[in-house]
């Protein structure tokens, strides 16, 4: 169990909603979860990051990926709950829907990824531990996993233990997550900060795959 690993208290991944994620995502949204600062502050970082040419996964994905408009990528392979907003991503060369909360293998060959990126999704997972080193494992040794939040979320869907956590505690959970995962070199980037009713906060927390 994660929680055990993780050193969290039994509960700590429920949810007040508890019927089956299908349900909550059924319905196609095709808005913008934060605001167009801390949009433009995460596509900074991606631009930095990002390796232009790779192949990039975009995890827990929707119909916008956040990526520099000029940079090409070889493939930019998609991944959510909801075909509509995927199909609508202009981004994508390829994508797929899988419930990661109870299909954990990711359908993708070892090492085969140049980059990651979870945008503003990682509350969701009440497996992160697994969902994580199945990131590390299709991932190249040394290739970053970018893990970017902000102060909002769907919050019955959000696990109880991100509930619970303020956004120094938000980071140092990601943290957590990705050293028991494996990954290398983590940090922790503020990207926007936090204006109240005027801007929201964007952090990145990146780790490094490891070489095996
Ligand atoms: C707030 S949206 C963020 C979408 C996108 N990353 C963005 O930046 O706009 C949360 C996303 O988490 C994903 N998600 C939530 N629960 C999930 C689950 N059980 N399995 C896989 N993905 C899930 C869905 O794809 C959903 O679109």
């Amino acid at each position: 169990m994660d929680e055990q690993i993780l050193g969290l208290a039994p509960g700590a991944f429920d949810k007040l909603d508890g019927d089956e994620d299908e349900i909550f995502y059924a319905p196609a949204r095709l808005v913008c979860h934060i605001d167009d600062g801390a949009i433009a502050a995460l596509t900074g970082f991606y631009r930095t990051i990002l390796p232009a040419g790779g192949v990039l996964l975009d995890l827990m994905s929707s119909w916008v990926s956040h990526l520099p408009a000029e940079i090409a990528y070889a493939q930019v392979i998609g991944h959510g709950m909801n075909a509509e907003e995927l199909a609508a991503n202009p981004r994508f060369s390829r994508w797929f829907v899988q419930n990661l909360n109870r299909d954990l293998r990711l359908p993708l060959a070892d090492r085969s990824i140049d980059a990651a990126m979870i945008c503003v999704s990682i509350q969701y997972l009440q497996q992160p531990l697994a969902v994580l080193r199945e990131a590390a494992r299709v991932l190249r040794p040394g290739a970053p996993l970018v893990i970017g939040f902000s102060n909002r979320c769907f919050w019955t869907k959000a696990v109880a233990i991100w509930r619970a956590l303020d956004d120094a505690g938000h980071a140092a959970l990601v943290e957590h997550y990705l050293r028991h995962a494996g990954f290398a070199a983590i940090e922790t980037h503020t990207l926007a900060e936090w204006v109240e009713d005027q801007s929201d906060p964007m952090t990145a927390v990146v780790g490094r795959a490891p070489s095996r």
